[in-house]
């Protein structure tokens, strides 16, 4: 069900990922796959284009998207989801913000570190200071410190900027984190802003937790979520905006439209397609990327003795230590001398040196090379 593309095809379906990169680099940085569309999602867009679809979308909240959503949300999360509270949005990156201007509080923003690199600017954008909650490189398992969020709000941070599961760290968060995380949120009166477009990208049958779905957090929360990674529809833009209580579902519909105004209408049509019709290639591929992430562990451990890969539970992105080996950039490293292109640690964590971010949501034959040509890259001494 999972088809791999060859180069070519990669070539032509993925402009940023194969585009960017000069023909004889392998890509293995931003978030998108190396996989077809879904099939139920290329033909409700083949049938949309078909139909001359490339007008404005309807606009609104609920509808069939909302639909289309609370079920997918039951069936893969066992989740209870209002329809009615599901808004659109272009994408998530502008869904975080439209909720940090015009639903959550004034004042400080807690970043779990390294983070989604792109968000790091998100505090600035806001007009708000941010606070890095930064997970030590060498702790084994990565958390968030709730002792040190506590100090944030205990300061005046007002906001945390949660990625559940996180990227970079391939964390699915347990619902008892969350709840510590609620805990001290709660204590201090704050708010949550909750990134969860890896939610469909939880591996070996493990649970995603939305925040939502914590008792207690309604009043203090919005998730943001996505079918676009899980289904490699980044470019079509339609991202969903998901809240649990009537007065932040009232105050998002009342901001003024020229906060959110801008999804499209293929978006919304693909959105509608993966979430209603999706299920069965999703589990594949869920198969697929475990799979590959265990093919991933075992590359490692053979040409990459040194590196240090805690286990990945979501996303299709694995976070690699690789600072026993002394370089501060393998990555560059990695695109100079060996024409792989990874996405270099220090992206996600300003001064991190030594990591870097392997989206391994390609052929077993891809992975392997990428592997072996990183080995080949970091085990040559500096030069
Ligand atoms: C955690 C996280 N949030 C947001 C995005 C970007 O989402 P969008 O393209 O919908 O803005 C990504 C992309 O990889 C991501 O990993």
């Amino acid at each position: 069900m999972i088809r791999d593309l060859t180069d070519d095809e990669a070539r032509a379906a993925l402009p940023c990922k194969w585009g960017e990169v000069a023909p004889d680099v392998l890509p293995a940085w931003v978030a998108e796959m190396d996989y077809a569309v879904a099939e139920p999602v290329r033909e409700a867009l083949l049938r949309a284009v078909t139909a001359g679809m490339t007008g404005y979308p309807p606009g609104g909240a609920g509808g069939a998207l909302g639909d289309a959503y609370a079920g997918f949300a039951a069936r893969q999360f066992g989740a209870t989801v209002d329809p009615a509270r599901v808004v659109p949005t272009v994408d998530v990156t502008a869904g975080v913000r439209i909720v940090l201007d015009v639903l959550a509080p004034a004042g400080g923003l807690v970043f779990p570190v390294p983070g989604y690199s792109p968000q790091l600017a998100m505090a600035d954008v806001t007009g708000r200071e941010r606070l890095d909650l930064v997970v030590d490189p060498d702790a084994e398992r990565a958390e968030l410190d709730l002792d040190r969020l506590d100090r944030f709000f205990a300061d005046g941070a007002r906001v945390l900027l949660l990625t559940q599961p996180h990227n970079p760290w391939g964390r699915a968060f347990s619902r008892a984190e969350l709840e510590g995380v609620r805990d001290v949120v709660v204590r201090h009166g704050g708010f949550v802003v909750s990134d969860e477009i890896h939610a469909p990208l939880v591996l070996d049958g493990r649970e995603h937790v939305s925040y939502l779905a914590v008792d207690g957090t309604a009043d203090h929360a919005v998730s943001v979520v996505s079918p676009s990674k899980a289904f490699n529809t980044a470019g079509l833009k339609c991202a969903q905006l998901v809240t649990a209580s009537d007065l932040l579902h009232e105050r998002l519909l009342a901001a003024p439209g020229i906060h959110n105004d801008s999804w499209s209408v293929l978006g919304l049509v693909a959105a509608e397609a993966s979430y209603t019709h999706g299920d069965a290639w999703l589990a594949a591929l869920r198969r697929r990327l475990e799979d590959q992430r265990d093919l991933l562990v075992r590359l490692l451990a053979e040409h990459l003795p040194l590196a240090r890969l805690r286990p990945v539970e979501a996303t299709y992105l694995a976070w690699v230590d690789l600072r026993a080996y002394g370089h501060d950039d393998p990555a560059a490293l990695a695109l100079e001398r060996e024409r792989v292109r990874l996405a270099p640690g220090h992206d996600y964590q300003p001064g991190l040196t030594g990591h870097v971010r392997l989206n391994f949501a390609t052929s077993a034959d891809r992975l392997t090379t990428i592997v072996h040509r990183l080995a080949a890259a970091v085990t040559l001494p500096p030069s």
